[in-house]
């Protein structure tokens, strides 16, 4: 009887956990600073190490996170909490289960109205904690009858259940503490979702010999689903993920059951069923094997049989055919019988596992015909035996009086048909060099064909799966987006006689990036000019892409001007001119510079600013003994304590503002050691020459335009 495998329907994440990994995963893409959650958004290592791989740490304390942002996980946190990280500045995404958060109001609401709060759940469970915190702190927690018994009597009890408790144990303590209360309100906060995975559970475990209850070690609910399922009787293992599974558990058994924790992702199951339906092949081919050796001894017996009487008959006819010769003229003919036998003789022998090369002789809709020359009739392959996955029609496939290797599936079918694959042909040729290619540890290239429950479907030459944390080295959102794409993988797992391959497309990324760092590393020398995009920036400089690694531009190298941030000349995305200021190959470090490949307005200084001259400029900087004007963007001038005023300055602030725009006179320079003196004394002083100069010329003009007559009308009028 084949192994028969059943999955319980609600298997995997609950409402509330998958709601709490798709508000993290969001975040990943739109929070800008560091992300943390507070405790592992789960019980399951596995999505924990995919959520380090997205950059997403689990803290103990709210006092570990800095800056960023803060995941409150389905569980739920204290209001004081919420409190700590607001204080601090810190941005939170509330991942809270819904129906959690009802059963917090509700722990408020009973504290305020004076009940005494009793919360039957594990005392040590965050979810707990979390409403003791919202009935500030004066909640009783009943993990078994004694904790209940030991509750002073005569008060109003309102009472509030953990969300993955058993429905029985509430029960047993309700109908403690009933009695004991003056006044009794109980609030059924067990998880609907939690009751059904826990009775679908026992209904399975009832159906199999064997359990595989899966999800994290540490998970209080898929503990709770084992204790579940070993209780019915079910010979039950709680296993992490499909390694876990051990091929002795199924020797005597027909029906396995497999159901997992609130906390376990669809992809671990999946990995487990994939297990599964192996050992159910594994199990068929072994029986099939078996049958096969059978047949085999079973034939060697009847063909050395037939080849004994055939070895008796042949000395018989040789003693007849010597006889004969003494008797009569030499007629050597042979009866039809022997003929055929001889005929025979001539065809080649297959077994099942053989690979051929045939001639395809025919295609049809479901099926083609294939001559193995020197067997004895053409074998047939059926329609899902010609390629391993994607076909539209045969014939787009193969074409008549094509040459293709096959592989024998059954010398003789129950029609007594040769039965071929061309499928696990390419399988088997493609099998040896995806195993070359993990063996070397190279990449191999395929073509993502469609996505299926946890991940991608790649054809390498058969179908490969790749789990959907390993689709690219980012998250994506929308899987679909990459089928159809060709792209190079990195094998990751393969069992050859399984011919089970699994694909990361994210470590095939990080060995190609490495790849390159390295000759990006090789390559630079300190001077060189080269191109690198924008890749992110920070308040103190930019990251930019210099072939596959990322160099510091840092902000006083961006520009010769002065800038505030360096989002003020760059943009993400942007493709720009740096030179390399250093290189350190151990580290990986590189340093760059823009300003370097910008022009230098120091070299056009001297012209643009000779001594004398009468500029604008904005007071950008004081010092005790001056201040800097800067004249333009990169140029940056002194103009001393002494050149500010003729009156007595004590500090160059009290007489100047930053940004203020002045007037300065250049009175020395020294472009080379990059230096501009300045002065606004002088500035003063030559506007009062020019002012006095003028005022001498009108002077001299207006003595120079009295005539005669304006003289003489003068004398006679005095
Ligand atoms: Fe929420 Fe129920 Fe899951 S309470 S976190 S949906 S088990």
């Amino acid at each position: 009887m084949p192994l028969e495998i059943l999955l319980a329907k609600s298997a995997g994440f609950c409402f509330g956990v998958k709601r709490a990994l798709t508000l993290t995963e969001r975040a990943v893409t739109s929070e800008k600073g560091p992300i943390g959650t507070l405790g592992p958004l789960v019980h399951n290592r596995m999505v924990t190490d995919y959520l380090k791989e997205l950059g997403v740490y689990a803290v103990n304390e709210v006092d570990e996170v800095q800056s960023g942002c803060l995941v409150i996980r389905a569980h739920g946190v204290p209001p004081g909490v919420f409190a700590r990280a607001r204080n601090k500045g810190i941005r939170i995404v509330d991942a809270t289960c819904p129906y959690v958060k009802k059963a917090q109001t509700w722990a408020k609401e009973l504290h305020d109205e004076g009940y005494q709060v009793v919360i039957i759940g594990e005392s040590d469970h965050a979810e707990v904690n979390g409403l003791i915190g919202w009935a500030e702190g004066e909640a009783l927690v009943v993990e078994k009858r004694e904790d209940a018994q030991n509750i002073a009597p005569g008060q109003d009890i309102g009472i509030l259940v953990q969300t993955t408790q058993k429905a029985s144990t509430v029960e047993e303590m309700v109908d403690i503490l009933e009695p004991k209360s003056a006044s009794l309100k109980v609030h059924h906060t067990i998880c609907k979702a939690t009751q059904e995975r826990q009775e679908e559970t026992a209904d399975l475990a009832k159906q199999v010999d064997v359990m595989l209850v899966v999800g994290g070690k540490n998970s209080a609910n898929t503990k709770r689903l084992a204790a579940i399922s070993s209780a019915e009787g079910a010979r039950s293992y709680h296993i992490e993920s499909a390694e876990d599974i051990k091929g002795e558990w199924f020797l005597e058994a027909n029906r396995v059951g497999v159901t997992g924790g609130a906390s376990t992702p669809e992809w671990i199951i999946k990995g487990v069923m994939d297990r599964m339906e192996e050992q159910r092949k594994d199990e068929e081919l072994a029986k099939k094997e078996e049958r096969h050796e059978e047949d085999q001894e079973k034939r060697c017996e009847e063909e050395s049989q037939e080849e004994k009487v055939s070895l008796e008959k042949q000395e018989e006819e040789e003693d007849k055919q010597e006889e004969d010769s003494e008797t009569a003229d030499s007629t050597e003919e042979m009866g039809m019988e022997d003929v055929e036998k001889a005929y025979e003789k001539t065809f080649i022998n297959l077994q099942e596992g053989d690979i051929v090369r045939g001639t395809v002789v025919q295609v049809g809709q479901d099926e083609a015909l294939v001559d193995v020359g020197g067997y004895k009739t053409e074998g047939v392959i059926p329609l899902q035996e010609l390629v391993n996955i994607w076909m539209n029609s045969p014939e787009e496939m193969i074409q008549k009086g094509e040459e293709i290797d096959v592989y024998v599936v059954s010398v003789e079918d129950q029609d007594g048909k040769l039965v071929l694959s061309k499928k696990q042909a390419d399988e088997e040729k493609a099998m040896e060099e995806i195993k070359k290619a993990y063996d070397e540890d190279e990449l191999i290239t395929g073509v993502v064909k469609e996505v299926v429950k946890g991940g991608l479907l790649a054809d390498i030459g058969l179908r490969a799966f790749i789990p959907a944390s390993h689709a690219a080295d980012r998250y994506v959102e929308d899987l679909e987006s990459l089928v159809g794409e060709e792209m190079a993988f990195k094998i990751i797992e393969m069992e050859p006689k399984k011919r089970r391959v699994v694909l990361s497309r994210r470590k095939a990324i990080e060995k190609e990036t490495a790849r390159r760092q390295k000759e990006t590393l090789e390559n630079l020398e300190e001077g060189q000019v080269i191109e690198g995009e924008v890749k992110r920036i920070t308040d103190f400089g930019a990251f930019v892409d210099v072939g596959g690694i990322d160099g510091l531009l840092h902000i006083s190298e961006m520009s010769w001007g002065r800038i505030k941030h360096p989002s003020e000349v760059l943009s993400i995305g942007e493709t720009i001119e740096v030179e390399v200021l250093g290189v350190n190959r151990e580290s990986g470090r590189i340093s760059l510079g823009r300003k370097q490949v910008l022009p230098n307005p120091w070299e056009e200084a001297a012209e643009n600013y000779p001594e004398g001259s009468i500029i604008e400029g904005k007071v950008v900087r004081f010092t005790n003994f001056g201040a800097f004007i800067e004249i333009e963007p990169g140029i940056d001038g002194l103009l001393h304590i002494s050149q500010i005023s003729n009156k007595r300055v004590a500090k160059p602030e009290d007489v100047l503002d930053l940004e203020q725009t002045v007037e300065v006179k250049v009175i020395s320079q020294n472009p080379k050691e990059k230096k501009i003196g300045l002065s606004m004394i002088e500035v003063e002083q030559d506007r009062a020459k020019e002012d006095y100069q003028r005022f001498i010329a009108s002077q001299n003009e207006d003595s120079e335009n009295v005539t005669i007559g304006d003289m003489m009308n003068k004398d006679s009028q005095e």
